[in-house]
């Protein structure tokens, strides 16, 4: 398969066989992160790998139980890191001024961009990865384990391993919900309906408003998935904890 197709044809995969990932294939998909694009070439994030089977079940309990972190052999944890970057500036005389909100985004976009590299190279070689938002819900917990020092913050996590499953492609808005032209074309009312018409329609949404006892769609969402306490909540905890890891300080 070619890239574009790989990358057409992505899933998330949620099921995995116990067969580990060959060495030669980890760092293929390692090497395919560290190729990425990256902010002035300062490589400001970290990737941590986990393959042992007593911490992906620790690390389990941390992304609220979900199976495939114990299933998938490969465990990724993408950081936000200026603690290297900033080591090396005072070893060189150098006064590092990256403990704040812009070197938080730069690095987080470096670690970003990585584990999108890390993900299609695993695709290329027939792997499944799945993403877990849970690593920013939990990330205190996660840099405890891992022993993540200050200066260094999960922003992402990935499984990875070979599939145990063969889910069909999931929807996407038509492109025109995310692609703008020139400038930035404001959606009306009508134009939102229309947007969402198809997904909104499928028998997929029908059994998920049952599901959940909703009467639309954007209420799984708002009420079910991601309500607002939540949201505040784990919002409240990560922001104090970027302040802790030193990348909130302003100099301070
Ligand atoms: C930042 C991020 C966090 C995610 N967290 C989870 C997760 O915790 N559990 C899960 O099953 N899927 C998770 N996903 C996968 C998304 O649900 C999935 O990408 C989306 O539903 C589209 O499906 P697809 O990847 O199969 O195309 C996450 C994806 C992203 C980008």
């Amino acid at each position: 398969m070619n890239t574009i197709d790989t990358i057409l044809n992505h899933r998330s995969i949620r099921k995995y066989k116990p067969d580990p990932v060959p060495e030669n294939v980890l760092n293929d998909m390692l090497n395919a992160g560290i190729r990425a694009s990256n902010t002035g070439n300062m490589q400001v994030y970290s990737m941590i790998v986990t393959r042992d089977e007593a911490l992906r079940k620790q690390l389990c309990g941390f992304h609220f139980g979900q199976k495939m972190v114990e299933q998938a052999p490969v465990h990724i944890t993408f950081c936000a890191d200026i603690n290297r970057f900033n080591k090396w500036c005072r070893m060189r005389k150098a006064e590092p001024g990256y403990d704040n909100l812009l070197w938080f985004v730069n690095a987080a976009i470096d670690a970003l961009l990585a584990s999108q590299n890390v993900c299609v190279a695993a695709e290329a070689h027939g792997l499944g990865i799945c993403y877990l938002g849970t690593a920013t819900y939990n990330a205190d917990k996660i840099i405890e384990l891992l022993d993540i020092p200050h200066g260094v913050i999960p922003v992402a996590a990935i499984v990875a391993g070979y599939p145990d499953d063969n889910p069909p492609l999931t929807d996407r808005l038509p492109m025109e919900a995310v692609v703008h032209y020139e400038k930035y074309q404001d959606y009306s009312n009508e134009a939102i309906s229309a947007l969402y018409a198809e997904r909104e329609s499928q028998e997929f949404t029908k059994n998920l408003l049952i599901e959940n006892n909703v009467e639309t769609l954007a209420q799984v969402f708002t009420e079910r998935r991601y309500a607002t306490k939540d949201n505040v909540f784990f919002s409240e905890k990560y922001l104090g904890l970027l302040k802790k890891q030193g990348f909130l300080n302003h100099g301070e």
